[in-house]
């Protein structure tokens, strides 16, 4: 390891220190999710994917994580793309879908889906 790959490190962490500080202060921009195989993520994807079942009496099967951001506010807003598939398998489409988790890292019935929209096939 080279010394800027280390000062990389370094600010990576730090940032990632700022982003885990910010969850539970002052509000923040929006950050992308860098790993989006994160467990915590994933968790927070089919929370959404459940809820919306719930609400729509739907039956979406998570199929994958495309992409995510998050914003800090007094815990934590995830706007992720998620690929869903029927239970038969079949595509199921792409959807932008928005929770909000209050307390960082505790997505639990407090935890809420505001929006969940189709992308491919666009409505509003
Ligand atoms: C992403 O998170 C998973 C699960 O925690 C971990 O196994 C993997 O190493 C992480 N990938 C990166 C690039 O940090
Ligand atoms: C939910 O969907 C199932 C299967 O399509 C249907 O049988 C049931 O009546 C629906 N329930 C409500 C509350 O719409």
């Amino acid at each position: 390891m080279n010394s800027q790959t280390i000062l990389i490190t370094v600010v990576a962490l730090m940032a990632w220190s700022a982003l885990e500080v910010r969850a539970s202060g002052a509000p923040g921009g929006w950050f992308a999710i860098g790993n989006l195989t994160d467990p915590h993520v994933i968790e927070v994807s089919k929370f959404a994917v459940a809820e919306h079942n719930k609400q729509a009496n739907e039956t979406l099967v998570f199929d994958g994580l495309i992409n995510g951001e998050v914003q800090s506010v007094q815990g934590t807003v995830y706007r992720l793309r998620i690929d869903t598939k029927r239970i038969d398998g079949a595509y199921a489409g792409e959807y932008e879908a928005t929770v909000v988790e209050p307390l960082p890292s505790a997505i639990t019935e407090t935890s809420s889906l505001c929006s969940f929209r189709t992308i491919l096939y666009a409505t509003c």
